[in-house]
């Protein structure tokens, strides 16, 4: 097996341009770099430091390893583009980063002959931090895509895990909650400082805090506050107080005190 490719990276924006300078800094060529539009994938390259601007069926022959990292939406659309132009895919390793789908997003190029994959990057993108050290990548797909993709991720200096093909969606709705729902909670929780005027920043020590006992001493040993202390007037005091600013809060409020009530029984922490 190859340890160094040739790749083509259809749709470079926060993904596809952290892997590809990540790879292109490891001695991989990035040729074609393919975006919704020309100009777009002109910026993309410039980005990246590496490759040229290119359309789908400016993909060459000899590319080794194609990455799809459009948004999910399209994928399976933008393989089955893939699949039709013109010449054989036998031989070439075809992966997606998306962690909800399969990778048979891809059977497209599949049928022709492609090897196909999924390698999720379990981080969170911006387009300033792009940072692939020591993170989790889940893998699914067949042993020999699975080898290519724990070679990559060796070399990107991550951990590589196989995934289950029907372990997918629920792993990508808890990587959701723990990511994007937090935000929205931190969000929430700002928004009412700001309301009675003070900066959300003075959150941070306290949030900061939270976070390392959690991942230090876990769930129970990290909880403070009125669910803690089964103190109910003060749960009351909260809900009326949210009722006031909108009923959806209050629900919220409602179900997470519920979740947290029942992670803190002696069964909790193995509680579906
Ligand atoms: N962002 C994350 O934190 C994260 C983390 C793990 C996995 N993922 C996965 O990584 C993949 C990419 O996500 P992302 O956040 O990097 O998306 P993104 O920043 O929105 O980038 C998507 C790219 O796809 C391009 N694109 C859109 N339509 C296209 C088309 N028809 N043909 C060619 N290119 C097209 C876009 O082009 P333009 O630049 O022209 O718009 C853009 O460059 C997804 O599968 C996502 O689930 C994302």
């Amino acid at each position: 097996m190859a340890e160094h490719f040739k790749i083509a990276i259809v749709g470079a924006g926060r993904v596809g341009t952290a892997l590809g300078r990540a790879l292109a800094a490891r001695g991989h060529t990035i040729d074609a770099v393919v975006c919704s539009t020309r100009a777009h994938a002109r910026q993309a390259v410039r980005r990246l430091g590496a490759g040229r601007p290119a359309v789908l069926d400016q993909i060459g022959t000899d590319v080794e390893l194609v990455l799809i990292t459009t948004p999910d939406r399209i994928i399976e659309k933008t393989a089955e583009e893939l699949a039709s132009l013109h010449r054989g895919w036998r031989g070439i390793t075809v992966l997606h980063c998306s962690g909800f789908l399969a990778a048979t997003a891809l059977r497209s190029l599949r049928r022709k002959g492609a090897w196909i994959g999924s390698l999720h990057p379990l981080q969170t993108f911006t387009r300033e931090d792009s940072s692939l050290e020591g993170i989790y990548f889940f893998l699914q797909g067949d042993p020999h895509t699975t080898a290519v993709m724990r070679s990559i991720v060796r070399q990107l200096g991550g951990r590589s895990c196989l995934l289950p093909q029907r372990h997918k969606p629920l792993y990508h709705c808890a990587a959701s909650m723990a990511c994007g729902h937090l935000l929205a909670l931190l969000e929430l929780g700002a928004g009412l400082f700001r309301k009675i005027r003070i900066p959300p920043a003075a959150l941070r020590p306290l949030v900061d805090r939270t976070l390392d006992h959690y991942w230090r001493d876990g769930f129970r040993a990290s909880l403070t506050g009125p669910v803690a202390r089964g103190d109910r007037r003060i749960l009351q005091g909260h809900l009326e107080q949210l009722r006031r600013i909108h009923p959806a809060y209050a629900e919220v409020y409602r179900q997470l005190t519920r979740v947290a009530r029942a992670k803190l029984s002696p069964r909790g922490s193995s509680r579906r």
